[in-house]
């Protein structure tokens, strides 16, 4: 087996009484499509979050290639290669569409103290990338308030495809969007992963996390409940398994 691009250790978040995480472990290989279920409440975006950078556990350590790492800001992660699509779809409102794929990692031209972002170059290439989509979307200079739900989405996923990420957070990514835009998500999310690319996806769709993951976890209040091969559960166990009707055979 090869190494785990990604290990969580006992990741506890609380909020104040509200135990969001309680002692998660959690790794993920390169290549690797993990589901991430649970009930509302189950602790699956707080634990994204924390991968994130966006959130800072309680307790718990990450190791990214075997090494410790500190994920204290979205900054950090994104410098270790990990991109996310937040449900509430963290996009900067102050931002127009392309500003928001690019994040700071803007291209330039010229040199020295003529160095300018190439504003031509970031739009050709916002447009190709949200082309591939198939989503219809203002202009990459547009700003991002204007935008429907599906098309913050479409930008969010845009960001992932563009910079060819190690590990891809996806929570809820096709939660805004109608069944044709769905399915390109879904074909998006086959791109990324035949790149290589790790993939955690968050989803309350049990048939498609079914179709698409290679392996399942499983949140209940807060506490890893289940993580089993996709190829050993059905529609039912994963339900069972995340209402706690069933428990994960040892
Ligand atoms: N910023 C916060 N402050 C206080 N409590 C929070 C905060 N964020 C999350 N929680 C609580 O932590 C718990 C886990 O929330 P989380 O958003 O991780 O659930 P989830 O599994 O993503 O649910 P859903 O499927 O509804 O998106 C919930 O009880 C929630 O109310
Ligand atoms: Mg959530």
């Amino acid at each position: 087996m090869t190494a785990p691009l990604l290990k969580a250790s006992g990741i506890a978040k609380h909020y104040g009484a509200v135990r969001a995480l309680s002692d998660v472990d959690f790794e993920i290989r390169p290549g690797e499509l993990v589901g991430l279920v649970g009930d509302n409440g189950a602790g699956k975006s707080t634990f994204v979050k924390a991968l994130a950078g966006a959130v800072q556990p309680t307790s718990g350590t990450f190791e990214l290639d075997g090494k410790p790492i500190r994920l204290a800001s979205p900054q950090d992660a994104r410098e270790a290669g990990i991109e996310t699509v937040y449900q509430d779809l963290g996009l900067c409102d102050n931002l127009t569409v392309a500003e928001n794929i690019y994040l700071g990692r803007e291209p330039t031209r010229g040199w020295g103290p003529w160095r300018r972002v190439d504003r031509r170059r970031m739009g050709a290439e916002v447009r190709e990338v949200l082309g591939t989509l198939s989503i219809n979307m203002p202009d990459p200079g547009a700003q991002v308030t204007a935008l429907s739900g599906g098309q913050r989405q479409a930008v969010a996923l845009s960001r992932c495809k563009l910079w060819q990420r190690r590990l891809v957070l996806l929570d809820e990514p096709t939660a805004a969007l109608g069944v044709q835009e769905s399915a390109r998500v879904v074909e998006t999310i086959r791109e990324l992963s035949a790149a290589g690319a790790a993939i955690v996806l968050i989803s309350h769709d049990i048939p498609m996390v079914l179709a698409l993951t290679d392996r399942i976890v499983v949140l209940r209040k807060g506490s890893k409940a289940a993580d089993v091969p996709t190829a050993d559960v059905g529609e039912h166990d994963v339900v069972a398994l995340i209402t706690g009707a069933k428990r994960e055979a040892a």
